[in-house]
């Protein structure tokens, strides 16, 4: 199985992403936003990439949710922010969220054309692994980035299922980024949550008072979800 991994979000139009399962990591926070919502019962979300676009979307259905983030806020008229603190389950059981947020809905709208989208996050990194290892394709994890540039926290999230498929024992043919992933991962496994709170958007949430949000992120497998982007829905197969 051949394992790779895309740091920044513009290398996902340079690499073939066709047959592959595609994993796409936002550390902090879209992803561990979503696999907490589902956790607390959440029926889907619809990542969009604009203010706009979500709000029209949701104007058209007033039963969604209207969620997301810009500069880690929500904007006006939001019913939900991006902290994964705010989907109680008595928000969010049973409800459609659509979703904007800066970087994470842009990678996954980015990342059209593998045979399957993953959603990864530490909170759900041996159950990734599993199903990745299930799926038995070539696998691409695509880190959201912070404005098309490098984010720690994702790429040390996407070493630990680089690590964690090869722990099952599977033979992998991985390529220098994802060995350097796997590196970096191994360099802060011990401190994951330090590794959030010292990373730049990390620094970013603290100034803004969002910190607890970090602790919520960094939260170790507590989840044994991998919600599924499927013609424009993320849901979660049961
Ligand atoms: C993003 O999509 O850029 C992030 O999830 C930002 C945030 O922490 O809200």
């Amino acid at each position: 199985m051949k394992v790779d991994i895309a740091f920044l979000p513009y290398e996902l139009g340079k690499k073939d992403l066709s047959g592959k399962s595609l994993v796409v990591i936002d550390a902090l926070r879209a992803t561990s936003t979503m696999i907490t919502a589902f956790e607390n019962g959440a029926a889907a979300f619809i990542p969009v990439t604009t203010v706009e676009k979500a709000r029209a979307i949701a104007a058209q259905n007033p039963e969604f949710l209207l969620a997301g983030e810009r500069r880690a806020l929500p904007p006006e008229g939001f019913q939900l922010g991006n902290s994964p603190r705010d989907y109680l389950p008595e928000k969010v059981r049973g409800k459609t969220i659509v979703l904007t947020t800066t970087n994470g809905t842009q990678a996954l709208v980015a990342a059209q054309g593998g045979a399957e989208i993953y959603i990864g996050s530490f909170l759900n990194i041996k159950a990734v692994c599993r199903q990745l290892v299930k799926a038995g394709r070539d696998v691409l994890i695509a880190c959201s980035g912070e404005k098309g540039l490098f984010s720690l926290e994702d790429a040390v999230c996407g070493g630990a299922i680089v690590s964690g498929v090869e722990k099952i024992g599977l033979s992998l043919d991985e390529t220098d980024a994802a060995n350097a992933a796997k590196i970096l991962y191994r360099h802060f496994a011990n401190d994951i949550c330090g590794m959030l709170f010292a990373s730049e958007w990390g620094q970013h949430l603290q100034n803004m008072g969002l910190g607890e949000d970090i602790h919520a992120c960094a939260l170790n497998d507590t989840s044994d979800f991998v919600p599924v982007y499927r013609e424009g829905k993320i849901f979660v197969e049961l």
